[in-house]
């Protein structure tokens, strides 16, 4: 049998349509050798056709999205980003036979149950492994790798502009807005930032991971989220002090018939693997109980990683063409499990108060948080240089359920001898 063509066309043509299209043409015969697909792009379309792009023939070029439901076009790659319209167009695409390979996060984190329930009608397959984690192939690790394996907890680091900001931070003692200027100039923030500043783009990613973990559709609007823009200098230092290090993670618990799923900064053990995941990569830290944990790390953004992870859907797809046509993908999500409500999630905390430096204000403290039900795994203590009156008073609790903390340090607030706000930040 002679090799099989698959005529590719392409939705979007920016950095990773580029690379994407011009790997295609590029590594054709080495795609030919190892894969046995001869691929054949077939049709670009972008918003202005008169944009010359590198390695891209401008004969291919075109603005109407209709010429991708070409017969000679079997896979429709889309990287043109965006949400409502982008959605539509790939819905027509659907039903007009078309296999989908899309990077786009927005798109899937809010309607991927829909475009999926779609594709299974019509007999088509969508792959999406480039919308998380780009090149480190986390979808296919959780579908594929570990089909059948049961997953307890994923924890992620999904995004990899607060990673990069996080880093610059705790490493060069750089701002939260110069570390943001620097991953603005290297293209792998977004346009806007607080999609990243805000974890946005983190709980997208982790709503798409959980969904394919549990087939339960979790929606990334769902995922209870804070981001990094509070966090300081000062936090920094103190995780350093607890012999920690500061991440933005996604964190993904599933149990018999509850699911959590949250976004939030969290004060990484320095022992961890995680913690030394730097700069702008992303990982994926799985934990077990058949396989034990198990940890994929790499680059989470970028022309280069994105189309790996391209690629990897395009080739599945060559080579179930025909097969995906008969035989319905076996999506079809249970809803079996309940999302986790916020307050009911249990973890550590790290509690620092501004404090009057008066006898007795460790106890008060330590009483309300105690009569909250929360116990202490540490208290440090420490009053500030040249006599003001003020100390600060750190404390690491132990397990404890997110509504109680939020009750207990709203008590504590309240106390005379508090002098501000807490900076609270949970622990993995
Ligand atoms: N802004 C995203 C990030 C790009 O920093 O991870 C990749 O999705």
């Amino acid at each position: 049998m002679g090799p099989r063509t698959v005529g590719v066309g392409l939705l979007g043509c920016g950095t990773v349509g580029g690379t994407l299209a011009r790997t295609l043409q590029s590594d054709h015969e080495r795609l030919l050798r190892e894969t046995g697909l001869d691929f054949s792009l077939r049709r670009v379309v972008v918003r202005d056709a008169d944009k010359s792009r590198e390695g891209v023939p401008s004969t291919l070029l075109s603005t109407r999205w209709e010429d991708l439901l070409s017969p000679e076009i079997q896979v429709v790659v889309e990287v043109a980003g965006g949400a409502g319209p982008t959605f539509e167009i790939l819905k027509r695409l659907i039903v007009g036979g078309k296999h989908i390979v899309t990077a786009n996060k927005v798109v899937v984190s809010e309607h991927g149950d829909e475009l999926l329930d779609l594709a299974r009608r019509h007999r088509r397959w969508v792959g999406f492994e480039a919308s998380v984690g780009a090149g480190v192939p986390v979808l296919h690790l959780v579908r594929e790798a570990l089909a059948g394996t049961p997953v307890s907890r994923v924890v992620g680091i999904l995004n990899g502009t607060t990673n990069y900001i996080l880093t610059r931070m705790e490493e060069c003692s750089e701002t939260q807005e110069a570390a943001l200027r620097s991953a603005q100039r290297a293209g792998f923030a977004e346009a806007d930032p607080s999609m990243d500043l805000d974890g946005v783009d983190a709980a997208q990613k982790a709503a798409i991971l959980a969904t394919l973990l549990t087939r339960q559709v979790v929606h990334g609007r769902d995922v209870p989220t804070e981001g990094i823009r509070q966090v300081t200098a000062s936090d920094i230092a103190s995780a350093r002090r607890f012999q920690c290090s500061l991440r933005l993670l996604a964190l993904i618990t599933c149990e018999a018939s509850d699911l959590e799923v949250r976004v939030h900064p969290c004060l990484v053990p320095s022992r961890h693997p995680l913690a030394s995941v730097r700069d702008q990569q992303n990982a994926v830290w799985v934990e077990s109980p058949l396989s034990g944990p198990l940890l994929l790390s790499g680059l989470g953004a970028g022309g280069g990683p994105t189309t790996s992870a391209l690629l990897a859907d395009l080739v599945d797809i060559g080579w179930h063409l025909g097969v995906f046509e008969d035989a319905a993908p076996p999506w079809e999500s249970v809803g079996r499990l309940r999302l986790r409500p916020s307050g009911e999630s249990v973890r550590r905390n790290y509690l620092r108060f501004a404090v009057a430096d008066q006898a007795g204000v460790i106890g008060e403290v330590t009483t309300i948080l105690g009569s909250h039900g929360i116990s202490i795994e540490s208290v440090h203590a420490g009053v500030e240089d040249g006599s003001s009156g003020e100390g600060t008073l750190e404390i690491l609790t132990d397990d404890s359920r997110e509504r109680d903390m939020a009750d207990a340090v709203k008590a504590c607030e309240a106390l005379a001898q508090v002098l501000g706000p807490c900076r609270r930040i949970r622990c993995l």
